[in-house]
């Protein structure tokens, strides 16, 4: 879906021991669009000319985890929450890195008023970077992802799937709904509808009988998902028709078909990373 441009500047980043052809070009300084490959210490997300700086750096580097609070740990996967305000500068070389890999403008200086909730993996030497979600601490839109994006290296592998979930977690403890940000990449598009899709089928799924009525305000409160997405996503799955008579919006789901859908993606939902709701030691800021 994401086509390299082969114009991307910097072309390569090397972020531990990940080389990484870049999507996009990211603003980084002048003096370092050019150079063959990219340096970033894997910790703090500082961007360097070369590798012996780079190892110099290392030996002086302390941070092993981003500068945060770890909210989530389960198994080797932690996420941390990162406040723009008082983390600035590691969350300005995070949206650097992001955008190597997101072809819209996004915002790189202004961190401030953005919470990073970034998502690591724990190696002998320390957490390492596998993606990361930002969101805006306080959103008129009632967005509850302003940027999403993993590594390249770790794409395809359910970790996008997990950080939406993650972000609906979230929004579900502070008791709202939420949305992304719009306008969504392709790749976003995709991973979102996918899990929109998989969402709204499980919780019909779950109810008995699947077939009696039910509330979209029931489905949103518990998947926090807003009611538009929900909507939308019913509506293009050819679940939802309006009734002529009265204008209604009625939910139109057969038992067999959703059993059938239901035994289908059995297997990868066996293959999802799981979310410990109970590993989140987290609560709103208000
Ligand atoms: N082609 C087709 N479908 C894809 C896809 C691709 N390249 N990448 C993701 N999807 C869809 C699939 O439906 C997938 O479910 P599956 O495992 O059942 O196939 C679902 O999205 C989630 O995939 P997952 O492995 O959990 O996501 P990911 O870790 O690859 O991350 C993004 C998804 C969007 C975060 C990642 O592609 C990314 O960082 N892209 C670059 C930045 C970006 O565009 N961010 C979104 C900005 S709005
Ligand atoms: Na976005």
């Amino acid at each position: 879906a994401a086509a390299a441009t082969g114009q991307a500047l910097p072309r390569t980043i090397q972020i531990g021991p990940h080389r990484i052809c870049t999507w996009y070009s990211a603003p980084y300084p002048q003096e370092y669009l050019h150079l063959p490959v990219l340096y970033i210490c894997p910790f703090c997300l500082k961007y360097m000319k070369c590798s012996q700086v780079l190892s110099r750096h290392m030996g002086k580097c302390e941070l092993r985890h981003p500068p945060a609070d770890e909210i989530y740990r389960s198994g080797d996967l932690s996420v941390f929450e990162v406040d723009g305000q008082t983390s600035k500068l590691y969350c300005q070389n995070l949206c650097l890195l992001a955008k190597l890999f997101l072809d819209h403008k996004t915002l790189y200086y202004d961190v401030e008023p953005f919470l990073f909730y970034v998502l690591c993996r724990k190696e002998p030497d320390g957490w390492h970077l596998v993606g990361y979600f930002s969101k805006e601490k306080r959103s008129a839109q009632k967005h509850n992802v302003s940027c999403i994006m993993t590594f390249p290296c770790y794409q395809r592998h359910g970790y996008g799937r997990f950080l939406i979930h993650f972000s609906y977690l979230l929004s579900r403890r502070e008791g709202v709904t939420g949305s992304p940000e719009k306008p969504l990449s392709d790749l976003g598009r995709l991973s979102y509808q996918a899990y929109w899709e998989a969402s709204v089928l499980e919780w019909l799924d779950a109810r008995r009988p699947v077939t009696a009525p039910f509330s979209l305000a029931e489905l949103c409160r518990d998947t926090g998902i807003d009611a538009r997405d929900a909507a939308a996503t019913m509506q293009r799955m050819g679940l939802l028709r309006r009734r002529s008579e009265t204008g209604q919006l009625e939910a139109r789901i057969s038992s067999a078909w959703l059993r059938d859908f239901m035994r289908r993606t059995e297997a990868k939902r066996c293959r999802r990373i799981p979310l410990d709701e109970d590993a989140l030691r987290w609560v709103p800021v208000v």
